[in-house]
């Protein structure tokens, strides 16, 4: 097995380990992993018709854990934007791409028991995989969270854990009950092979593009799985001579809850002193300190991307916008579409390019904001 290492202070710690933070600065740790060589177009032919068919840049091979998760269709919605429509996944919603790797590398430690929080669909997805493999499963969510979710989380045998306060609330419960032994904390946010599952949306736009990728990436950021996944594949293909130039990264948060897009304006390196939050329909994005700010600061700008917020108006008109052509997206999903679409935000007047947007959780888990 390979290691985890600590972007901040270099300590490594085996994956075959339950150390789920570096025992320093207790923050997330990173994935010792170079993809191999060999990755092109024409060798995919064939292959399984899932996330797991770019198997030169998986961190773990042949799964027991799939329920078939990737290779969602890519859309037009208008002449320079397509969305990827992510929300077609088995637990519909992209944390699925990530949650698999999870649940794989924990069914090959074997702990006792999995614990998650989330602001929902990690959870959700989470729990799905772990009943897939056969692993007990516990996931703590925020009061208020949709019913729909819970709903799902229970569904799968999940023992589910509502916690007052909001969603860092949730995640220090969490983190009380990851510490214990036995215990496999299948953090999204802490455990780096979340990242290298969430990486394969991009290699699906490169195969679906014929070995391109768009001119910009919008992607909405909570706890950054989705952007940071993307700046993975970026530079993984980059580095394996398969792209030729890197896709900006254009970050989306909501206006309510925007940590990361005010850190970004100041242009700091990390988070600003806690500012104000709201609530927000955008419930998968609502994060406040989110612990890969670093990161993903320094990814959005090494690709000469930025952030965009929306507001509470927008995220409405973009959900009902999306359902009337079709889509019918949870309201989270639409973040990214509501920042590019017309009007008069910051979103129009950029020049963006050829964009890609996802629609990445499905309108039946929150139903229409109104
Ligand atoms: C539908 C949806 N979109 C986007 C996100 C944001 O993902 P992340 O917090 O990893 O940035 C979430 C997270 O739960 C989500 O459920």
């Amino acid at each position: 097995m390979t290691t985890y290492h600590c972007p901040q202070d270099g300590i490594r710690s085996s994956t075959s380990a339950l150390t789920w933070r570096c025992p320093i600065c207790r923050g997330p740790w990173d994935l010792d992993f170079t993809p191999a060589s060999g990755l092109a177009p024409h060798v995919l032919s064939g292959r399984a018709n899932s996330l797991w068919r770019y198997e030169e840049i998986l961190p773990l091979a042949t799964p027991s854990a799939s329920l078939g998760e990737g290779r969602t269709p890519l859309v037009a919605l208008t002449e320079t934007v397509s969305a990827k429509l992510d929300y077609l996944m088995p637990t519909l919603s992209f944390k699925d791409r990530g949650a698999v790797m999870l649940a794989e590398l924990a069914r090959r430690l074997g702990p006792e028991r999995v614990v998650a929080d989330s602001s929902g669909n990690a959870g959700t997805s989470i729990a799905a995989y772990c009943a897939r493999a056969g692993l007990p499963c516990t996931v703590y969510v925020p009061e208020g969270t949709s019913a729909k979710k819970t709903e799902q989380i229970r569904a799968h045998g999940a023992v589910l854990v509502t916690v007052p306060g909001g969603r860092e609330a949730t995640a220090l419960a969490a983190r009380a009950a990851a510490d214990e032994p036995g215990v496999f904390y299948a953090s999204h946010v802490f455990n780096p092979y979340f990242l290298h599952g969430t990486k394969t949306y991009v290699y699906e736009l490169w195969e679906d593009l014929g070995g391109r990728l768009p001119d910009t990436l919008v992607v909405p950021v909570g706890n950054g799985t989705l952007l940071l996944g993307a700046a993975l594949a970026t530079a993984e293909l980059h580095a394996l001579g398969l792209i030729a130039d890197r896709p900006r990264l254009v970050a989306v948060q909501a206006e309510a809850v925007s940590p990361l897009a005010a850190a970004f304006r100041a242009e700091a390196e990390d988070l600003l002193p806690a500012g104000p939050v709201a609530p927000t329909l955008a419930e998968g994005i609502a994060i406040p300190r989110p612990p890969r700010a670093r990161q993903i600061l320094a990814a959005v700008r090494a690709s000469g991307g930025t952030f965009l917020t929306v507001s509470e108006d927008e995220i409405r008109d973009a959900q009902r916008d999306l359902a009337a052509r079709g889509f019918y997206v949870e309201t989270t999903g639409v973040a990214c579409w509501a920042a590019v679409r017309g009007g008069s935000g910051l979103g129009q007047r950029l020049e963006l390019g050829s964009v890609v947007v996802p629609l990445c959780g499905a309108g039946v888990k929150t139903g229409m904001a109104g």
